[in-house]
């Protein structure tokens, strides 16, 4: 039997690696936070000097990216980056490291080796389109630009750093565009995947229709 798997997709802030996890939990599968590799190949190519006009060595810290997930921290060769991989300085590079094909071929193997059972939730851009094309569930998570500027604005300033809500919805719209805008993989709906706009939502609502939509396409995962 083949080991089932989730998909959600959608763009910056959508809140899909929260909703993602919860998800996980919920039914005790594994997750894959799809964007934390490409944040991790970011970091390796800033604090390497490699730049994004070098494919083939970008392609090249992907192979021998010594990664691992505790806990819900990433760890690079042992260390804890957790912190590094969310600045925006990463975030940003990790969008522009994300255009490289080389580089998205040379990660599929390591994110498909996250599929065992019992099960598998993976959130990211291209997870239903590409990397699981084969999901039995596939979901693709959105909000307003506003509503995920203000979600952002709220964590950063719960963290104690400054932020300014127009400067974080033109970060954004400009990461929005660049996903979406790219020729491999781009940012888009995946034919087959259910339209969820947490705009209005709760996170637990956002939760919840997703467990009921996988309950109704797994009859059996009920049990
Ligand atoms: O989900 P995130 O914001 O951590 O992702 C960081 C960047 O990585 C994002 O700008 C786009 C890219 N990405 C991607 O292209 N494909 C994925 N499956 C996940 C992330």
């Amino acid at each position: 039997m083949t080991v089932p798997v989730i998909a959600i997709d959608g763009p910056s802030a959508s809140g899909k690696g929260t909703v993602a996890c919860r998800v996980a939990e919920a039914l005790g599968f594994h997750y894959l936070e799809s964007g934390a590799l490409y944040r991790l190949v970011a970091l390796v190519s800033l604090r390497e000097g490699i730049a994004l006009t070098e494919a083939a060595r970008v392609a090249e810290i992907a192979r021998r990216l010594d990664a691992s997930f505790r806990d819900g921290q990433v760890f690079l060769a042992g260390q804890n980056v957790s912190e590094h991989l969310r600045s925006e300085e990463c975030g940003k590079r990790a969008s522009e490291v994300a255009a490289v094909p080389e580089l998205r071929e040379a990660l599929l193997a390591r994110q498909r080796a996250f599929r065992q059972p019992p099960g598998l939730v993976a959130d990211g851009r291209d997870m239903a389109s590409v990397v699981f094309p084969d999901a039995g569930l596939k979901v693709f998570l959105t909000a307003s630009v506003a509503a995920r500027a203000q979600r952002r604005y709220k964590q950063l300033i719960a963290k104690g750093i400054s932020a300014n809500l127009r400067t974080l919805s033109r970060d954004l719209e400009d990461r929005d565009a660049r996903d979406a805008g790219r020729s491999v993989a781009p940012l888009a709906i995946a034919p087959g995947a259910r339209l969820l706009d947490s705009t209005p939502l709760t996170v637990d609502e956002v939760v919840g229709q997703i467990l009921d939509w996988y309950r109704e396409s797994a009859p059996r995962a009920k049990d």
